[in-house]
């Protein structure tokens, strides 16, 4: 890019009107620097608004972002709200996620295991996002977990972060990858991070503490920045704020169908309505007997409760004691009522709403981290 510093304002003046530049009378040197810098850095098909002087409203180019293990595409949705993000890319392996993406974003999903994915076939990005899944950590503490690069995907991350230098990772995993294996799994994604020159800030955060969502949901967040400066301005602290009434994620007990709903033919009938008895509260049926969740929040919705059986909570309204509807599921992890449902099956609404990362809680970080990365 030019450099603009040593020229007079008089001098940036006629170089705006040789380029054609509009909106330049009023601005001072450094803002004028600024237009021209931007100007020449313009995307056409991909800005976003810059206010830099009186009516002069110039774009600067979106930053690119790969959404991997999109699930919903909570994180695209997130960064993308910023206005400051566009995702050029977005893998998952299950059709139903390629479902609901597709019907939620412009942009497609790519459908297949990221393992048989190139990196260097992926479009270059300045962001990378991922909740990756916990499952290959489990087997981690038998020495076998970061052994095998085919059966753990983490080493595919770093493989497209080794091609791709992303400015930003930002991760998601379960709170208990910090303590697995006696802190060395934790120990071995920091290194590698870190030796890849990134300074991590991360921590465990509650949706229901920090957005008012009233779900109890602890994971963990590790956001990576090759910028020291920036790091030194980040942080994921985040003020706690009130919750929400359980009652007010509650579909209309009109709009809920009847097969939501315990009768006395269900086969759980007396051990449900004899534990189910407050309303505004959530319950989760476990084993042999059903706990009430007693702080106004909801039990951490799981990828399990696809599964079937009784791992959906439950709550009791005007017309009896029911499930959580999958949308009010979605709900309790913060997306929007503009966030739509694809015709699938509810184990598989269930599934991707359990394995989500909660929205208000990326919006955070996105809005945070992007008003540091564009200052
Ligand atoms: C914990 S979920 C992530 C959910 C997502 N962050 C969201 O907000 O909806 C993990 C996702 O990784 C996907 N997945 C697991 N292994 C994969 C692989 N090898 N390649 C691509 N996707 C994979 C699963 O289908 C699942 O949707």
């Amino acid at each position: 890019m030019t450099s603009y510093i040593n020229k007079t304002r008089n001098e940036l003046i006629l170089i705006c009107k040789e380029q054609n530049i509009k909106g330049y009378s009023h601005l001072k040197k450094d803002e004028l620097i600024k237009l021209l810098d931007v100007s020449a850095s313009t995307i056409a098909n991909t800005s976003i608004g810059t206010n830099i002087g009186a009516n002069t409203v110039i774009s600067s180019p979106k930053l690119k972002m790969i959404d991997l293990f999109a699930g919903t595409g909570a994180f695209s949705y997130a960064f993308e709200k910023t206005g400051k993000v566009e995702c050029v890319f977005s893998n998952d392996s299950a059709l139903w996620s390629k479902e609901i993406y597709d019907l939620n974003f412009t942009h497609k999903l790519t459908l297949g295991n990221l393992n048989d994915i190139k990196p260097e076939s992926l479009p270059a990005h300045t962001i990378l996002t991922g909740g990756f899944p916990c499952q290959p950590f489990s087997i981690a503490g038998k020495q076998e977990g970061f052994q095998d690069e085919r059966a753990n995907v983490f080493w595919k991350i770093l493989s497209i972060i080794d091609f791709h230098k992303p400015s930003y990772v930002i991760l998601e995993n379960v709170k208990n990858l910090v303590s697995h294996d006696d802190g060395k799994t934790f120990e071995t994604i920091k290194n590698n991070l870190t030796q890849r020159g990134y300074y991590l800030c991360f921590k465990v955060l509650d949706t229901a503490e920090i957005t008012g969502i009233p779900q109890h949901r602890e994971r963990i967040y590790i956001v990576c920045m090759k910028s020291k400066d920036l790091y030194s301005k980040f942080s994921l602290d985040f003020p706690s704020v009130p919750k929400a009434q359980i009652v007010s994620l509650l579909e209309s007990e009109a709009d809920v169908p009847s097969k939501y709903y315990y009768t006395s033919r269900s086969s759980t009938w007396e051990l449900v309505k004899n534990n189910v008895l407050k309303k505004n509260t959530v319950y989760q049926y476990r084993r042999v007997y059903v706990r009430e969740n007693k702080s106004n929040e909801c039990p951490t919705l799981t990828a399990n409760m696809g599964t079937g059986g009784h791992n959906v909570p439950l709550i009791l309204d005007n017309k009896g004691i029911r499930k959580l509807t999958p949308r009010e599921c979605f709900n309790f992890q913060g997306f929007p009522s503009s966030y739509k449902l694809p015709p699938i099956s509810d184990a598989n609404l269930y599934k991707l709403a359990g394995n989500a990362v909660s929205v208000p809680v990326v919006e955070l970080i996105a809005q945070r981290l992007m008003k540091l990365a564009v200052e």
